[in-house]
């Protein structure tokens, strides 16, 4: 078995980003279910938040992001998270990413449920390909080995340390083992439970089912986020329509023109994130339509085609000219916030093992993720876990006093119909039963289908299988913790609990048996 010091799983941000740091200190191998650019990242539009303007600072940004997390941030990684973004931002900076400038400076956005423009962007709305771009060339040019279509299947645990992976050679479909001493998933979140999704194919909870299934804890697993504005176009998959335009001045109006953002919250069209996914549930309900309208035809045509040329050009080819017609829009699933248990360091409970990105949860989201606040995290984090390799813990020590740790059940009732199982009934199951706003009998509706189709699963073998398993184990922990948290909070709606209860100011923490 070829042994490493690194091996990291992912090819995002994180997996790009640790792995040139990592190669400083040791062998590095990184290895992608498909191509090196098959990634969430490269989907990122808005861009990176940090506090950098004079105007701003560490306190604020810490004072949005502990607001947008509805009690459940963890306080000492957002302060981390805050106070150590401006440099690594200068890190991307001295990597070359080509942030965009104003007058000399670097040009700052504003998105929902910040109190100042802190938002960086880089190529108008490419700000996640440009990232991505610049960080795989120095990648290629330090000659760190990247193994693509290589998918991980199992991790190698002895005695509660990590020792390797398993992994699929997606071509030829043999397996393959590599060793290593530190283990680092990136490998993004799990859009792909979600029928109407803003997420790369790849986002298929893979992280969350090889860590769990290794035996490490899993978190908040039923705040998943949605974004308001993804286009929704017959015969069009759904595609990010930034926050940023409402940050420039686009504002949503329902099908009969009224723009409705104000009759529910004092933010506007800029409340935060959950609050607008839900009002336009509410508003397409009221008019019965499948969408609503985000209006941009006031702001200059200039503003558009400069600050968004990506989703102009995008539109453009699908016959809608943005600078002159509103857009049609309905919520998508975007952004998993609970993951696999780290503390400050994205360590595991297992020794070795290390998470990273959407795949994890450091705490820094809580119920619901500060806009732009992504791949701050991944940066601020990935920098941590190379730091702590260089004095690694046996142990770390991860449950806290607001964790109360959950097996998943090991029976549930027979469900009435069981839908054929494929990748699109799963994404409807999701959609219909676990989305915007659950109840108790849609969720447990949605928890006995999962586990009957997980129990009639086949044993994986090539990589749509091995997805398959992961989204529907990732979907089981996401449904059963919605089920058991009785309450509404962030991005987590229960139109049976729908207020917030202080006795569930805790975190739901899976583990396997
Ligand atoms: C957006 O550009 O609206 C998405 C930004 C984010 O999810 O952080």
């Amino acid at each position: 078995m070829k042994q490493y010091d690194y091996i990291i799983v992912g090819s995002g941000i994180g997996g790009l980003y640790i792995g040139l740091l990592a190669k400083e200190l040791g062998s590095v191998l990184i290895i992608t279910k498909g191509s090196i650019a098959d990634c969430n990242t490269r989907y990122a539009q808005g861009g990176i938040a940090a506090a950098i303007d004079k105007g701003d600072s560490p306190e604020l940004h810490f004072r949005d992001t502990i607001n947008a997390g509805d009690g459940l941030c963890n306080e000492e990684a957002v302060h981390i998270l805050v106070n150590e973004a401006p440099d690594r931002i200068a890190d991307l900076v001295n990597f070359g990413v080509p942030f965009d400038t104003l007058n000399g400076n670097i040009a700052l956005t504003i998105e929902a449920a910040h109190s100042v423009p802190r938002v960086l962007h880089a190529g108008g709305d490419t700000t996640g390909e440009h990232i991505e771009t610049t960080l795989s060339r120095k990648v290629a040019e330090s000659k760190i080995e990247v193994l693509e279509d290589c998918l991980a299947t199992e991790i190698i645990v002895e005695a509660g340390v990590v020792k390797g992976i398993k992994a699929l050679d997606c071509r030829t479909e043999s397996s393959q083992e590599f060793g290593c001493r530190f283990l680092i998933l990136a490998t993004g979140g799990a859009g792909q439970l979600y029928k109407f999704n803003t997420n790369s194919e790849i986002a298929t909870g893979d992280g969350i089912a090889l860590a769990f299934n290794a035996g490490a804890e899993i978190v908040d697993m039923e705040f998943f986020q949605f974004h308001p504005t993804a286009l929704h176009l017959p015969g069009v998959t759904s595609f990010l329509i930034t926050e940023a335009v409402r940050g420039e001045g686009g504002v949503l109006r329902n099908v009969e023109g009224h723009r409705f953002m104000p009759d529910y919250a004092p933010e506007g069209d800029l409340a935060p994130r959950d609050v607008v996914a839900r009002s336009l549930l509410y508003e397409m309900q009221k008019t019965g339509s499948d969408s609503v309208f985000l209006d941009a035809t006031h702001l200059s045509p200039r503003v558009i085609t400069t600050r968004f040329p990506h989703i102009y050009r995008f539109c453009l080819e699908q016959g809608l000219d943005i600078t002159k017609e509103p857009v049609p829009v309905a919520p998508a699933a975007h952004y998993m916030m609970g993951g696999i248990k780290t503390n400050t360091w994205g360590e595991t409970n297992i020794a070795g093992l290390f998470g990273a990105g959407e795949t994890a949860c450091t705490g820094v989201h809580g119920a619901n993720r500060l806009a732009s606040n992504s791949m701050l995290e991944v940066l601020v984090f990935a920098k941590r876990i190379i730091e702590k390799t260089k004095k690694p813990s046996r142990r770390a020590p991860t449950t806290s006093k607001r964790d109360e740790v959950y097996h998943l059940l090991t029976k549930r009732e027979s469900p009435r119909v069981r839908p054929v199982l494929n990748l699109s009934s799963l994404q409807q199951l999701l959609w219909d039963k676990v989305g915007i706003i659950r109840d108790k009998e849609s969720l447990a509706q949605a928890a006995n289908t999962l586990f009957s189709w997980q129990k009639s699963l086949p044993k994986p073998a090539d990589r749509s299988s091995y997805e398959l398993s992961n989204l529907i184990l990732s979907g089981r922990l996401v449904t059963e913790a919605a089920l058991i948290r009785e309450e509404s909070r962030g991005a987590h709606f229960r139109s049976d609990f729908p207020q917030s209860s202080s006795k569930w100011q805790r975190h739901i923490v899976f583990r396997a048996d």
